[in-house]
């Protein structure tokens, strides 16, 4: 039988981080060699327990430090901190190809949000006008998600030889109610105690609508695809960019 793979966490009394920690800690296969949160020594800690894949739920200003430790220290950085730069993807990505060793920022470990993005891939052909309502607990700093926003750039994408119409109010009443707007696709963003974090994806043609969503109703929803992470990023060292690719997802 192969050996469990040791896993340690950043961030693990953060709202994700502590219940990966819980996750881990009863996974088959995966040896939980325990967490590290601000102001302990990273180093020491990787150079003691010597974990295989370092998963880190921190802040934007933390988490490249984390990660460059762990590849330093030969542990595969697995990435859900957002707000990483272009530039520290690809500087993180060439640290483990010297390094050989795997590693991993996806900015969505939710596979069922990973799939709405893919389904409205698919649907964007098909439809002249969408609309992406966003939905996130109050505490959340940022408007709108990286998700929305990255949903709707993926959108706008597909439609490069016929732009979607964004229909404005010839009358706005009330300022920003039609939402924001990125590349004909409105985005509006609730911020209300009871969610996590829920999206929807709703396209218009005369006489129909087709709307993807995507709910989320414990941080438990990031688990199944942290944990594809660590065994994807652990058997070879690649380094890959969101959850899509370890999901065969692809869209031409
Ligand atoms: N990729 C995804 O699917 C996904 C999903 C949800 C959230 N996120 C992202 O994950 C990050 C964490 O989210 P969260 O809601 O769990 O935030 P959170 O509750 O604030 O947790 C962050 C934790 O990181 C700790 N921390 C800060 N600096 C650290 C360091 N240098 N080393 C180790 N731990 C450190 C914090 O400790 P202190 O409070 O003591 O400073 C805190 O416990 C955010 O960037 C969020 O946007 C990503």
């Amino acid at each position: 039988m192969a050996e469990p793979i040791k896993v340690a966490v950043a961030g693990h009394r953060g709202k994700v981080g502590s219940v990966l920690a819980a996750a881990f800690q009863i996974e088959p296969g995966i040896d939980y060699v325990g967490g590290i949160t601000h102001g302990d020594d990273l180093a020491a800690f990787l150079h003691e327990k010597r974990p295989r894949a370092l998963v880190d739920f921190t802040r934007p200003a933390e988490a490249m430090h984390n990660a460059l430790a762990a590849v330093a220290a030969g542990a595969a950085p697995v990435v859900g901190t957002t707000g990483l730069s272009g530039a520290d993807v690809d500087k993180l990505e060439t640290a483990c190809k010297a390094k050989h060793v795997g590693g991993i920022v996806a900015p969505n470990f939710a596979i069922g949000a990973v799939l709405m993005m893919h389904l409205a891939d698919i649907a964007a052909p098909h439809f002249d006008a969408v609309e992406v309502i966003e939905m996130h607990h109050a505490a959340k700093l940022d408007a709108p998600s990286g998700t929305a926003l990255s949903t709707a750039r993926r959108l706008a994408a597909r439609r490069k030889d016929r732009p979607f119409t964004h229909k404005k109010a010839e009358k706005e009443t009330l300022a920003g109610t039609r939402g924001g707007e990125e590349g004909g696709v409105a985005v509006h963003s609730v911020r209300l105690p009871g969610f996590v974090a829920d999206q929807e994806v709703i396209f218009g043609l005369p006489g129909q609508t087709l709307t993807i969503a995507h709910r989320t109703t414990t941080r438990e929803a990031y688990v199944p695809g942290v944990l594809l992470a660590i065994r994807k990023v652990t058997s070879a060292p690649r380094f890959y960019r969101g959850l899509d690719e370890l999901l065969g997802l692809r869209v031409d």
